[in-house]
């Protein structure tokens, strides 16, 4: 097998409209939505970053511009807080600052789906192994899940997506694998469907909104074909792949969070805070109170 291109390239696209949360995402991005105290970019590039990616693609749309903003460096605010003495703060903007030049941006100028607003990134992505993460999954993993993608690319090659089992009503809101061998963490997939009739579904395992793909998927998303719902399909070109490429499935170690998802994202907030040494007391005591 020739050597293995590093993965130093992730994708996150956040063009959507995010009607699930109307009215909070009428001005402001889905992706700005705080869990604690963190907006859901900010946990996504983070664990992108534990993963060894260097360079972000955000693939926005309109009203999305205060996810870049978030990026900047805001130069008052740290003056202030300097000023101040809020010494812990100032470090940790700091900490976490982008670098110049590692955040770029392309703009889907409407939403015609996950997989047009992957091929908007095509001039990034260019010859190289790619991450897609979708901000709206969060992610609890002791190891960042897309450095469990990444360490599976290293030893498979080819295309690794991250999936868990759902119960079988729920498979067609998801792309779904149709298993070749399943191997336990690992699964080889000999084709994909995007959200089926549940009677029709190959398997309940899905895939979440974590990704480590080829560029060859941009030829195939090149044709712009539409599939379910109307839209250009991330799925329906990953099906491609198959039979020319490696492709698996990983079983992820961790949680997802459905934050495009009203309950999903209260269930993210209870289940972060309880995580944190500095809330988990005070939500525990005033949990009790409503159960
Ligand atoms: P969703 O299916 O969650 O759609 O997209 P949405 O528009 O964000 O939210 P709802 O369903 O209306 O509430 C999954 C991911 O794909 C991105 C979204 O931003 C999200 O990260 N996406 C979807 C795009 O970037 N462009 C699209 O055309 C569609």
């Amino acid at each position: 097998m020739p050597a293995l291109k590093p993965l130093k390239k992730a994708v996150l696209p956040v063009a959507g409209l995010g009607t699930r949360f109307l009215p909070a995402t009428k001005a402001m991005a889905k992706e700005m939505l705080p869990v604690v105290d963190r907006p859901l970019i900010q946990y996504a590039i983070d664990e992108a970053r534990a993963a060894g990616i260097e360079q972000f693609c955000l693939i926005t749309g309109r009203g999305k511009t205060m996810l870049v903003e978030h990026f900047d460096v805001a130069y008052e605010l740290e003056r202030t807080l300097q000023e101040r003495g809020k010494t812990a703060e100032l470090a940790q903007l700091r900490a976490e600052a982008m670098p110049p030049g590692a955040l770029v941006t392309v703009r889907q100028q409407v939403p015609m789906g996950l997989g047009h607003a992957i091929w908007c990134a095509r001039h990034f992505i260019g010859d190289d192994p790619f991450a897609i993460l979708l901000p709206d999954d969060l992610m609890q993993c002791e190891v960042s899940c897309t450095a469990q993608l990444a360490a599976a690319y290293r030893e498979t090659g080819g295309n690794v997506v991250a999936i868990e089992e759902v119960p079988r009503e729920r498979v067609n809101r998801y792309g779904v694998l149709d298993v070749l061998e399943d191997k336990g963490k690992l699964v080889s997939v000999k084709g994909l469907v995007e959200k089926p009739a549940i009677d029709q579904a190959p398997s309940n395992l899905t895939i979440i909104g974590r990704y480590v793909l080829m560029p060859e998927v941009l030829g195939h998303l090149a044709r712009m074909e539409r599939g379910a719902g109307g839209e250009v399909q991330l799925t329906d070109a990953m099906a491609k792949l198959i039979g020319s490429q490696p492709f698996h499935g990983l079983r992820y170690e961790g949680r997802r969070f459905d934050c495009g998802d009203k309950a999903g994202w209260l269930e993210a907030q209870i289940a972060f805070a309880l995580a944190r040494p500095d809330m988990a007391d005070a939500v525990r005591g005033f949990l009790r109170n409503y159960l």
